[in-house]
């Protein structure tokens, strides 16, 4: 088989890792991928952008891809899978309509109303006048979201009244472009996040390892939200007993809600829980792809060949597989950032490896790099590496993760040196 990956983070140089570890799999194309996807044995890149879709289906065909997989939210919701599939490409990943789950705030909350899926409670406005004053009356902490792709900026979590009015002007004066047309409100929930990133193919859901990732860029979750910081899984927070009750008040809702509204959705549904500390859980969040970086940390811990669950997706026959297959252990990635990240930032730093950069439990997934001209590995992006390690236990994994990062350097680079923090005690 002939995979083309879409996207150029670390979860798509993951993915093709995964997928070329299956002797079914010839060759990966990852269409634009970064310094990683370029170096690995049997991957290729291509320069395009990821919503060049015609682009992309004419290479596909020419070249004889078996599989599409799309990695980032972005050409999903303008319908990349939709336009592939009309040109009879095998394509993972929801259509556009689908892809709202992710693609609004707005829409995802009225599909978990009527679904009755449980969630924070929430209003929607068009206008910044009756915003600011629902605002007003339910006072703070209060959360303010403006309502489409905002790449994770889009959410303020007020802790003052003031700061929810001022989040809500910007969404207005239009910070986020056409995501600000509309701001959803939402009552502040409070507890631990978990992400629980099911397969599913329009009919049968099957969720994956639980996955907790770190949102803020300093350590003790504070400072501003990123892209993510470290992830580890399985997480223990979400105990077999909750992933039954996220199995069916969440995923299977989803599903029955999502084919209810004629829409056939055939991909990851990622659910962003919040778990309180009576163990009451709620949807902050559903996202139409794999996170970032939780699939870095759930894919070295799966057995079953990921081909063989990404195409069950795409013809339908999810239910006909035996139950996925995990391997024992755990597994954590830390992230190195480039100095400044969420902030502005500086690319082109060249990366140094050194020996101590070197251990067979350990796989550097690459995110925002390049092969400069010299063939050098140099950063391009804020979140640069995804340094992610397995052992017996997440003692072993992230002390391995550590333990190689010391051998990685670059000017200005970042990391959190507390990836796994909320699992003391556990
Ligand atoms: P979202 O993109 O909706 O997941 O929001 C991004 C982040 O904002 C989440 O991962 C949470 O950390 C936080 N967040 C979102 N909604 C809420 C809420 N209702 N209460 C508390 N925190 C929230
Ligand atoms: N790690 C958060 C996300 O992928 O949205």
């Amino acid at each position: 088989m002939k995979v083309l990956v879409v996207g150029n983070g670390g979860r798509e140089h993951a993915l093709a890792w995964k997928l070329l570890q299956s002797e079914q799999i010839e060759q990966v194309v990852c269409v634009p991928g970064n310094g990683g996807t370029a170096t690995m044995e049997s991957c290729q890149n291509l320069p395009l952008a990821v919503d060049d879709f015609e682009g992309i289906g004419e290479f596909a065909l020419k070249n004889d891809i078996n599989l599409v997989v799309v990695g980032p939210e972005v050409p999903l919701a303008k319908g990349i899978t939709d336009y592939l599939q009309s040109q009879g490409l095998q394509v993972f990943g929801p259509g556009r309509a689908g892809a709202q789950i992710e693609a609004s705030k707005a829409w995802a909350k009225a599909l978990m109303q009527e679904a009755g899926i449980p969630t924070a409670k929430a209003a929607v406005f068009t206008v910044a006048a009756a915003a600011k004053s629902y605002v007003q009356a339910q006072g703070a902490p209060i959360v303010v979201k403006a309502d489409g792709l905002a790449a994770g900026k889009g959410v303020t979590v007020a802790q003052t009244v003031a700061q929810a009015q001022e989040a809500i002007e910007a969404i207005f004066q239009g910070q986020f472009g056409s995501a600000g047309e509309f701001v959803v409100i939402e009552e502040c929930l409070i507890g631990e996040e978990v992400s629980v990133l099911a397969l599913t193919d329009g009919l049968t859901i099957r969720p994956l390892l639980p996955a907790q990732d770190h949102k803020r860029i300093g350590e003790g979750d504070t400072g501003e939200n990123t892209g993510g910081m470290g992830a580890y899984a399985p997480a223990p927070i979400a105990t077999p007993e909750l992933m039954a009750r996220v199995q069916t008040e969440v995923l299977e809702k989803a599903i029955a809600t999502l084919k209810s509204r004629g829409i056939d959705y055939r991909g990851v549904l990622y659910a962003g829980l919040m778990i309180s500390p009576h163990g009451d859980l709620k949807v902050l969040e559903f996202n139409c792809r794999f996170g970032d970086p939780e699939t870095q940390v759930i894919l070295p811990l799966l057995a079953t060949p990921l081909e063989e669950l990404l195409l069950a997706c795409v013809q339908q026959r999810l239910s006909e597989l035996p139950p996925i297959s995990w391997k024992t252990g755990a597994a954590a990635t830390v992230v190195a950032a480039s100095g400044g990240y969420p902030g502005a930032y500086t690319k082109g730093k060249v990366i140094n490896f050194t020996d101590q950069a070197i251990d067979a439990a350990v796989t550097i997934f690459h995110a925002g790099t390049k092969l400069n001209q010299q063939q050098q590995i140099v950063t391009d992006g804020g979140r640069v590496l995804n340094i992610t390690a397995t052992g017996e236990n997440f003692t072993q994994a992230i002390a391995h993760a550590y333990s190689v990062i010391k051998g990685i350097n670059f000017e200005g680079m970042y990391y959190r040196r507390d990836i796994g923090h909320r699992l003391a005690g556990k």
